[in-house]
């Protein structure tokens, strides 16, 4: 027989409380969609394909979770979708703005700085107006309920330099580089969290940063085997290992924070 919920339990508890995750398809969103879940949010799973892959699809037989077919940078179906959330379950309690688009490294070149021009006002349209976005539409509804937790996911490359050396591998001739725009984008997601932290703070509204370092998936091994020399840590991160901060930051256990850039990285920024 199930006890009283424990003070821990009490603490991080997401009971009653319905979560949007962007993005959540892609490799870490799903992670943060099962870890939301299982601390008993309803979840919300705003992503490009409404149609889940088979381990979310299974995951929602058990616990509450839905599918949304929306594009970020689109203000009219991240509304529809919303509409259609808060219909069914009410309004977003917490927001992870996740999804984000990269592009590989590419051979160095007068053009590879920040490689194309195309590429660039992508990246920064989908990474920066993307959530400017979804916090403009799902923080409004929060502002109404006077409650909400927002996280912006960005990146110790938002905070520091790439090392490009990481990026060279034994089959490639020349130096590889990884473009600027990436680094940018998770910038500029750094200080509209700040601004908006300030600007909501009296709207019952906490909005933080969580800037995370590289994660494995089964990349190139020259690659994992340069990342990992670089890292205080020895290692990449495994892609679990953000969840604790996911449920840290949506629920009652930081209520006193705002504003602020949580950074998980395995001491990447650290040296
Ligand atoms: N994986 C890493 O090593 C790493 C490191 C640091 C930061 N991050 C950040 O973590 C987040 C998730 O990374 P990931 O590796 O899981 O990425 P991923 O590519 O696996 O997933 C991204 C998801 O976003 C979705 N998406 C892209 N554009 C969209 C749009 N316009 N509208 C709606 N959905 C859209 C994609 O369909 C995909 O499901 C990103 O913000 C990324 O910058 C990742």
């Amino acid at each position: 027989m199930a006890g009283e919920p424990s003070y821990l339990e009490k603490l991080f508890s997401l009971k009653g409380r319905v979560a949007v995750v962007t993005g959540g398809m892609g490799q870490l969103g799903a992670q943060y969609v099962g870890a939301l879940a299982a601390a008993g949010a309803q979840v919300a799973v705003y992503d490009l394909q409404g149609k889940p892959n088979a381990a979310l699809k299974k995951l929602a037989q058990s616990h509450e979770v839905r599918f949304f077919a929306v594009d970020i940078t689109d203000r009219r179906s991240l509304e529809k979708a919303t509409d259609e959330l808060e219909a069914a379950w009410g309004a977003p309690g917490i927001l992870i703005n996740n999804a984000a688009i990269d592009f590989p490294p590419q051979p160095a070149g007068e053009k590879s700085v920040a490689g194309s021009l195309s590429q660039w006002e992508r990246v920064l349209k989908v990474n920066v107006t993307g959530v400017f976005l979804c916090c403009q539409v799902i923080g409004e509804r929060m502002g109404k309920a006077r409650s909400g937790s927002i996280i912006n996911i960005s990146s110790t490359y938002g905070m520091v330099s790439p090392d490009q050396r990481i990026y060279s591998a034994p089959g490639r001739t020349g130096q590889f580089l990884k473009p600027a725009a990436y680094g940018v984008s998770k910038a500029g997601v750094l200080n509209l969290t700040r601004y908006l932290a300030t600007y909501w703070a009296d709207r019952g509204i906490r909005v933080n940063a969580l800037s995370l370092g590289g994660v494995y998936n089964h990349q190139e091994p020259s690659f994992v085997k340069n990342y990992s020399q670089r890292a205080p840590m020895g290692r990449m991160a495994r892609e679990d290992e953000y969840n604790g901060a996911i449920l840290f930051l949506a629920s009652d256990a930081s209520s006193y924070m705002t504003g602020a850039n949580l950074v998980i990285d395995g001491g990447w920024t650290a040296w």
